[in-house]
C-alpha cells in the first residue's frame, strides 16, 4: 500500500480518489483534519476497504512509526501542509510546525522504517515530497519560467516553510541515502478546492452576490494546472522519477489574476445567469497582499522529456469543469462555509 499524508485536503483527496480509481493498491491516509481537511471530499470511498483513514498529525512520531511498521507502505506521498499564503501572513507559526517540523518528523520516521527494509522492498521504497513553485520566488515579466535549477528565493512565510521542507528532503537523500523524489507544482484548481483560494472564492462569492476581492492591480501572474493533471504528474514521478531529483509540474498556462476572475464570471454568466446583471459587476479591487509575488511560471520540460508527462486539460476545459463542479455541489460548499470560515473572511478581508 501507499501512505498519503494530507489526503483529506484539496490535492490530497483528489489524489486518493484518482489513485483508487486507477489502481488496486490500497491507500493509508493520515490527516490531522485541520480547517482545510474535509472527510466529505472522501465520501465516495465510504465502505471501500482499500482506503484506510487515520486521524492524526504528521508531527506525532509514535503514531507515524506505528503506522509504518504495521502497514509497511512501499511509498509515502507527503501532501500534508499548511498551504495558504494569506494565512501564513496572519499566523506563520502553524506553517513552521507542520511544514518544517512535521516534514522533519516524517523524514526521520521514514528513515528509521526504510532502515528496517531489505531487498526489493528497500530498493523500491520512495518518499515523494509534494511542493510548490513558490519556493523559487517571483519572476519579472520577461524572465524565463522556473526551471529545476533556479535558486530558491521564497518570499512569504508559506513559501519559506515549503522551501525549508524541500531542503530537508534533499539533505535526507544526500546524507542518509533516503530514496526521495520532490515535485514543485504551480497553482492548482478543480473540485474540492477550499474557498479561501482565488478561484473557489470567486465562484462562491459570485453565487452569493458578494464582492469579488482582487488584490492590488490584479496583474499578478500565476501558472494554473487542473488538479487531476497534478495528480497524474505525481503518479508519473513516483513510477519513474530518478531518485533525489526534483521535477517541476505546470500547466503552460500563465494568466493574470484579473483575467482568471473575468473568466470565472463569464462562465457563471453562461451557466447560472444572475438576473441582477453580469457577475463582473462584483469585481472589487482591494488592498494588496504584503510581499505579493508578481509572477510565477513553470518550465515543465524536464518531466515531459524524462517521463512523457503533459497536462491533459487546457485552462478552458479545466475551468469549465471546475465551475460546473461547484454549481453541482452546493451542499459541499455550504458545509465548508462554517463559523471558522466566516472568521477567516473577517480576518483577511474586513480591513482591506
Ligand atoms: P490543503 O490546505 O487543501 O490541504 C492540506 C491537508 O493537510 C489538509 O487535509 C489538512 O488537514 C492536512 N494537514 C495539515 N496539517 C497537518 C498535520 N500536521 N498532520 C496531518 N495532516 C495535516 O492543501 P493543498 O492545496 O491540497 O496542498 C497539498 C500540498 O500540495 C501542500 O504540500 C502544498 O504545499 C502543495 N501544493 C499546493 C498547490 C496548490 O495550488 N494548492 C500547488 C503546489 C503545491
Ligand atoms: P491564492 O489562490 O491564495 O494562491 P497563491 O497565493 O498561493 O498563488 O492566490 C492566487 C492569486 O490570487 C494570488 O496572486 C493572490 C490573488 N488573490 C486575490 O486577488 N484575491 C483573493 O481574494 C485571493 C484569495 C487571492
Amino acid at each position: 500500500m501507499i501512505l498519503v499524508t494530507g489526503g483529506a485536503g484539496f490535492i490530497g483527496s483528489n489524489f486518493v480518489l484518482d489513485w483508487l480509481a486507477q489502481s488496486d493498491e490500497p491507500v493509508l491516509n493520515l490527516d490531522a483534519l485541520t480547517y482545510a481537511g474535509n472527510l466529505a471530499n472522501l465520501a465516495s470511498l465510504h465502505g471501500n476497504s482499500r482506503h484506510v483513514f487515520v486521524h492524526g498529525d504528521i508531527g506525532d512520531r509514535a503514531l507515524v512509526d506505528q503506522l509504518l511498521s504495521t502497514h509497511q507502505p512501499r511509498a509515502i506521498l507527503h501532501f500534508a501542509a499548511e498551504s495558504h499564503v494569506d494565512r501564513s501572513i496572519h499566523g506563520p507559526g502553524a506553517f513552521m510546525k507542520t511544514n518544517v517540523e512535521g516534514t522533519f518528523n516524517l523524514l526521520e520516521a521514514a528513515r528509521a522504517y526504510w532502515g528496517t527494509l531489505q531487498g526489493d522492498a528497500k530498493a523500491n521504497f520512495r518518499f515523494h515530497h509534494v511542493s510548490t513553485d513558490e519556493v523559487y520566488g517571483s519572476l519579472k515579466p520577461k524572465d524565463p519560467p522556473f526551471a529545476e535549477t533556479n535558486p530558491y528565493e521564497p518570499n512569504s512565510p508559506y513559501s519559506a516553510s515549503k522551501a525549508a521542507s524541500d531542503h530537508l528532503v534533499r539533505a535526507w537523500h544526500h546524507t542518509y541515502g533516503l530514496p526521495v523524489l520532490t515535485t514543485n507544482c504551480s497553482n492548482n484548481y478543480g473540485p474540492y478546492h477550499f474557498p479561501e483560494k482565488l478561484i473557489p472564492l470567486m465562484i462562491v462569492n459570485a453565487l452569493a452576490g458578494k464582492p469579488l476581492p482582487v488584490y492590488g492591480d490584479g496583474q499578478q501572474i500565476r501558472d494554473w494546472l487542473y488538479v487531476k493533471d497534478h495528480c497524474s504528474g505525481i503518479r508519473a514521478v513516483l513510477a519513474g522519477g530518478r531518485l533525489g531529483e526534483t521535477y517541476n509540474i505546470g500547466g503552460w498556462n500563465e494568466m493574470a489574476n484579473i483575467d482568471i476572475v473575468k473568466t470565472v464570471c463569464a462562465l457563471l454568466d453562461e451557466l447560472r445567469p444572475d438576473p441582477a446583471g453580469p457577475y463582473a459587476r462584483l469585481i472589487t479591487y482591494v488592498t494588496d497582499r504584503p510581499g505579493h509575488d508578481r509572477r510565477y511560471a513553470i518550465d515543465a520540460r524536464k518531466i515531459e522529456r524524462e517521463l512523457g508527462w503533459r497536462p491533459a486539460e487546457t485552462f478552458a476545459t479545466g475551468i469549465r469543469k471546475t465551475v460546473q463542479w461547484y454549481l453541482s455541489n452546493a451542499e459541499w460548499v455550504a458545509n465548508v462555509q462554517s463559523g471558522a470560515y466566516k472568521d477567516w473572511l473577517a480576518a483577511n478581508y474586513q480591513a482591506r
